[in-house]
C-alpha cells in the first residue's frame, strides 16, 4: 500500500481528535449540569429560614416577622417577604390540578439555577397551609457556579493542549525512533563501520521509513562493497607494482655500475610496459568498478572483431592452431568495440598461452537467444572447479600460472567479466571432459534502451 505513513498519522490523528471534541463537550455540558445546582448548606440555610418565616407567621406575630424579614434583608443584602397566592375561583368556576401544581410564586430550592441570567432566581418556600410562601431572591453569595468560567477555559483550552501535545508526542517518537536509528547507522557507516544496517532493527514495520531503512541498507552494501574492493585493489596494485620496481631498481644498478648494459636497458624497458599495462588495467577496472557505466554506443560486427584479434593471436602464437568457426556476419548494436576487443582478446590470449606449443584453439560464434554466444576451447591444464569463480577476481591467479607466468598479473579475466557486463553480456568457464578450459561468452545482439 502507497502512503502507508499518512493513513498510518492519520487515524490516530482524526480519530483522536473526533474523541478530543467529544469529551469537551460531553465534560462541558456534565460539569454545567453539576454545576447549577444550589450546594446543600445553602439550601439548608433557605430551608431554615422558610421554616423561622412560617413559625413566626403562624405565632401571629406579625411585627417580629416584619423584623425578621428586615433583618434577614439587611444582612444578606436581598429581597425576601412573606406572602399569599390564593387564585380563588369566582364565579362557580373550578381550578384544574395541573394549574394548582404549576401555579408558583418562586423557583423549588432543589431546582436547578439558570446560570446565564445575571439576576438572581426568587427561591420559593411554601408553608404546610399550601397557599403562603416565603420567598427571598437567591443571595449572591448562594449563587452556584461561581468557578464556571474558570472550569470551561481549563476544559475547553487545557485539556484539548494536554491531549494534543500527548498526541503530537506520540507521533514525534513513532517518527524519530526509525530517523533516529537511520541517523546512528549514517553516522556509524561514515565513521567507517561499512557492516551497519537498519532495515532489520525496524521489524515487522512496513511503511515509507522501512522503504529508507532498505535504500539506505542497498547504499550501505554497495558503497562498502566497493570501499572494500578500491582497498584491495590498492594493496594488490602496490604489492604487485613492488616486484618490478625491485627489477628495475636492481637493473638501474648494474647499468649504473656499467655492468651489461645491453642487457639490461631492454629489460628495464619491458618491466616499465608491464608497469604501464599492470596501471592501466587497474585503472580501468576500478572505473568499471565504480561507475558500473553502460557501454552502449557502438554498432559492430562481432566476425570482423574476432577475426583481427584471431590473427594478432595467430602472429603472436605461431606454434599453435586455431580453428575458427565464425558466422558470415554477426551484427550487435549498443555495445562497445573497445572494451569487448580487450575482453575477447584477453580470454584468447590466456587460451592460447595455456596450451602448449602445437595445441589447438577452438573458437566459434553462434547465435543463441536474442544474441551470440562465444566459445574459445583450449588444451591447457583447465581450472580446479573451486577456483572457477576465483579467477574473475582481482589479481587472483593460479599457483600454477604464478609459476609459468611471471609476467601476468590476474587482471585480465577480472576486467574481461566487467567489460563484457557493461556491454550487457555474460562470461563464465568450465572445463571440457577432454582437458582444457572453454570460456563461454554472451553478448546481446542490442540493447533495449535505458529507461
Ligand atoms: N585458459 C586458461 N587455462 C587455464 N587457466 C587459466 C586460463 N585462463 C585463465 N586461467 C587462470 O586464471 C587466472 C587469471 O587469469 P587472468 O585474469 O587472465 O590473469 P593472468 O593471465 O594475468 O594470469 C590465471 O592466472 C590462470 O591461473
Ligand atoms: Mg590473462
Amino acid at each position: 500500500m502507497t502512503r502507508r505513513l499518512f493513513w498510518k498519522l492519520c487515524a490516530p490523528l482524526v480519530l483522536g481528535t473526533l474523541a478530543l471534541v467529544w469529551v469537551v463537550t460531553f465534560l462541558g455540558d456534565e460539569t454545567e449540569q453539576q454545576m447549577s445546582f444550589i450546594a446543600e448548606q445553602h439550601q439548608q440555610t433557605l430551608k431554615q429560614w422558610g421554616d423561622t418565616a412560617e413559625r413566626l407567621y403562624r405565632v401571629g406575630d406579625e411585627q417580629a416577622l416584619a423584623v425578621w424579614l428586615e433583618e434577614l434583608q439587611a444582612r444578606e443584602n436581598t429581597w425576601a417577604a412573606v406572602v399569599r397566592s390564593d387564585a380563588q375561583p369566582l364565579a362557580g368556576s373550578t381550578l384544574s390540578t395541573q394549574f394548582q401544581e404549576g401555579f408558583r410564586l418562586g423557583r423549588n430550592v432543589e431546582w436547578k439555577i439558570h446560570l446565564y441570567f445575571t439576576e438572581n432566581p426568587i427561591m420559593d418556600l411554601p408553608f404546610a397551609d399550601g397557599h403562603t410562601h416565603f420567598l427571598v431572591t437567591l443571595p449572591q453569595r448562594m449563587r452556584p457556579g461561581t468557578y464556571l468560567p474558570e472550569v470551561k477555559l481549563l476544559l475547553k483550552l487545557a485539556l484539548p493542549l494536554a491531549v494534543l501535545m500527548l498526541l503530537a508526542s506520540v507521533i514525534y517518537h513513532y517518527l524519530m525512533g526509525p530517523l533516529r536509528q537511520l541517523e546512528m547507522a549514517t553516522r556509524a557507516f561514515s565513521e567507517g563501520n561499512l557492516g551497519v544496517r537498519v532495515r532489520a532493527q525496524f521489524g515487522n514495520r512496513s511503511d515509507e521509513l522501512t522503504a529508507l531503512a532498505e535504500t539506505f541498507d542497498r547504499m550501505a552494501e554497495r558503497t562498502g562493497d566497493l570501499i572494500l574492493t578500491q582497498r584491495r585493489l590498492i594493496a594488490d596494485l602496490s604489492h604487485e607494482l613492488r616486484t618490478p620496481l625491485t627489477r628495475i631498481d636492481m637493473a638501474l644498478s648494474c647499468v649504473e655500475e656499467g655492468i651489461d648494459t645491453q642487457h639490461f636497458l631492454p629489460r628495464i624497458r619491458r618491466e616499465c610496459r608491464l608497469m604501464r599495462s599492470l596501471v592501466e588495467d587497474a585503472l580501468t577496472l576500478a572505473w568499471l568498478e565504480n561507475e558500473q557505466p553502460s557501454l552502449d554506443q557502438d554498432s559492430l560486427d562481432l566476425t570482423d572483431l574476432l577475426d583481427s584479434v584471431i590473427e594478432d593471436a595467430r602472429y603472436e602464437y605461431p606454434q599453435h592452431c586455431l580453428d575458427v568457426d565464425l558466422p558470415h556476419q554477426a551484427e550487435i548494436s549498443g555495445s562497445s568495440h573497445r572494451a569487448l576487443a580487450q575482453a575477447v582478446e584477453n580470454v584468447i590470449r590466456n587460451a592460447c598461452h595455456y596450451t602448449p606449443a602445437g595445441g589447438h584453439i577452438r573458437i566459434g560464434l553462434r547465435p543463441e537467444g536474442e544474441g551470440y554466444r562465444l566459445t574459445i576451447d583450449d588444451q591447457g591444464p583447465g581450472v580446479a572447479t573451486e577456483q572457477m569463480e576465483l579467477i574473475f577476481t582481482p589479481f587472483y591467479r593460479t599457483a600454477q600460472a604464478r609459476d609459468d607466468r611471471p609476467d601476468g598479473h590476474g587482471l585480465g579475466l577480472a576486467l574481461a567479466r566487467r567489460q563484457v557486463e557493461a556491454v550487457g553480456g555474460k562470461i563464465h568457464a568450465e572445463n571440457l571432459a577432454e582437458g582444457g578450459l572453454r570460456m563461454l561468452l554472451w553478448f546481446p545482439a542490442s540493447r533495449p534502451a535505458p529507461p
